[in-house]
């Protein structure tokens, strides 16, 4: 029997990120390791990393160069480095910051227990191969415990797109998918659990391939699953939007009106430096099919300004691409060049024009998230709840649209799926009341 252990981890960037972080977790349970949400008390922290942008990476070196004293204090105390700057800089971490005794990429996370082993052992423990063998297949059953009412399910991982400003296709590899099956076997196992709304990660989600009819296919096998109401899915490609999947949000009612879907750039000339294969154009049509096939569906994006070689007019071009789409929510960012990716060898744009760019792109975005959330008052919605709020008798929890929504409810429950008619809209969250019972 292996003894009691405390196990911290700290998460950064993605869903993806999160959900690795469940099942490492999950992994080192089986070497009697329990979660503990401090570092203080810890036997073994383990930061999970994100290497999308500079200042991600930095974070990690100053998060472990305060580990330091706790080391100093319980010299048993192990220390490890997971995720996408864990791939991306595993030995250099272990040179820079030898308080690191770990270092695991996230292709071989069913590892983990094993570079445990290692690392108590007393030896520096490093492994960032891409193994031939399934992952989450190695990776231990999951537990039965219940849990919240929302979960996320990585259902593919990697990327072949290779845009020339992005680590992913190296730090995670190939596009790999899981079969159907498995996937279906994991999401009947968290609604057992008390599960009722799974978002289907990966970093190119609606490349998805583990089943005949693409991600259509899977998300319409997971909406007969009993006591699931909710599936959504992120992130996609615009090129990877087939007809089905379009389709799809027209007729599986458990499919969610809410679609996060990358442009990144306005500009033609941009999104070819950027290699993204698909125009402006192309985007907008994409765009028209799908909110032919569900009018109401709210959509996100990802942008980014500042790209090597983006002039103003270029920029102009990006507020006029969302000026016709009007988004509901969106991530904006300046660009970050990524040491080994094709664009950092590029001229940069100067931080000053970045900046204003990024400015003047967030003031138009929050305009359209703000214009959006008005809208939503008068309507009714259902909302999922996921916690308590602040007030007395108050739950929150999301709308189909993945808005916040404050309600008062005294009765009602954490995993309650209810009817609401929105009364206000706040900077990031709406208000709403129970519809009245008839
Ligand atoms: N610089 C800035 N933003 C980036 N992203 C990815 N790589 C970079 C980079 N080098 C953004 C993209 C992507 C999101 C997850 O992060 O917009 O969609
Ligand atoms: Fe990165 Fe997404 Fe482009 Fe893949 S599709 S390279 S994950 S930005």
């Amino acid at each position: 029997m292996s003894q009691s252990r405390k196990l911290y981890i700290k998460t950064y960037g993605c869903q993806m990120n999160v959900y690795d972080s469940e099942r490492m977790a999950e992994a080192l349970g089986g070497q009697g390791y329990t979660q503990t949400d401090t570092p203080d008390d810890a036997d073994m922290i383990v930061l999970n990393t994100c290497h999308i942008r500079e200042k991600a990476a930095e974070k990690v070196y100053s998060e472990l160069g305060r580990f330091r004293q706790l080391k100093a204090d319980k010299p048993d105390l192990k220390i490890g480095v997971a995720g996408c700057v864990a791939q991306a800089e595993g030995e250099e971490i272990m040179r820079r910051q030898p308080l690191v005794d770990l270092v695991v990429g996230p292709q071989s996370y069913h590892r983990l227990p094993a570079l445990e082993a290692r690392a108590r052992a007393g030896e520096k423990a490093l492994d960032t191969d891409f193994p031939e063998e399934a992952k989450f297949d190695d990776l231990p059953a999951r537990p039965k415990a219940t849990r919240g009412p929302t979960a996320f399910l990585t259902v593919q991982e990697g990327c072949d797109k290779f845009c020339a400003f992005c680590v992913v296709p190296y730090t995670r590899g190939a596009e790999v998918s899981r079969p159907a099956a498995r996937v279906l076997d994991e999401a009947r196992g968290l609604v057992e659990r008390g599960v009722r709304e799974i978002t289907l990660l990966g970093q190119n989600v609606n490349a998805y391939h583990g089943h005949d009819g693409g991600l259509a296919g899977l998300v319409l096998d997971l909406s007969a699953i009993d006591g699931l109401e909710r599936i959504r899915y992120t992130t996609s490609h615009p090129n990877d939007m087939d007809d089905a999947l379009i389709a799809a949000h027209g007729e599986i009612g458990k499919l969610m009106p809410y679609l996060h879907l990358p442009v990144q750039a306005g500009s033609d000339r941009v999104l070819k430096a950027m290699n993204r294969k698909h125009t402006a154009e192309s985007y907008l049509h994409l765009i028209e099919r799908i909110r032919a096939a569900r009018p109401d569906i709210l959509l996100s994006g990802d942008f980014i300004v500042g790209f090597p070689g983006e002039t103003e007019e270029d920029f102009q071009a990006t507020l006029d691409l969302v000026a016709e789409v009007e988004y509901g929510q969106c991530y904006s960012f300046k660009y970050s060049p990524r040491p080994g990716t094709p664009a950092a060898e590029k001229a940069h744009v100067d931080e000053a024009t970045k900046d204003d760019r990024l400015q003047r792109l967030q003031a138009l975005l929050k305009s359209q998230q703000h214009a959006v959330q008005d809208r939503m008052v008068g309507r009714e919605v259902g909302v999922l709840f996921e916690k308590a709020g602040r007030e007395p008798g108050q739950m929150v929890g999301k709308s189909e649209y993945l808005h916040s929504v404050f309600v008062d409810a005294p009765n009602a429950r954490v995993g309650d799926l209810v009817p609401v008619t929105v009364t206000a809209s706040a900077p990031n969250s709406l208000a709403g009341r129970l519809r009245a019972a008839a």
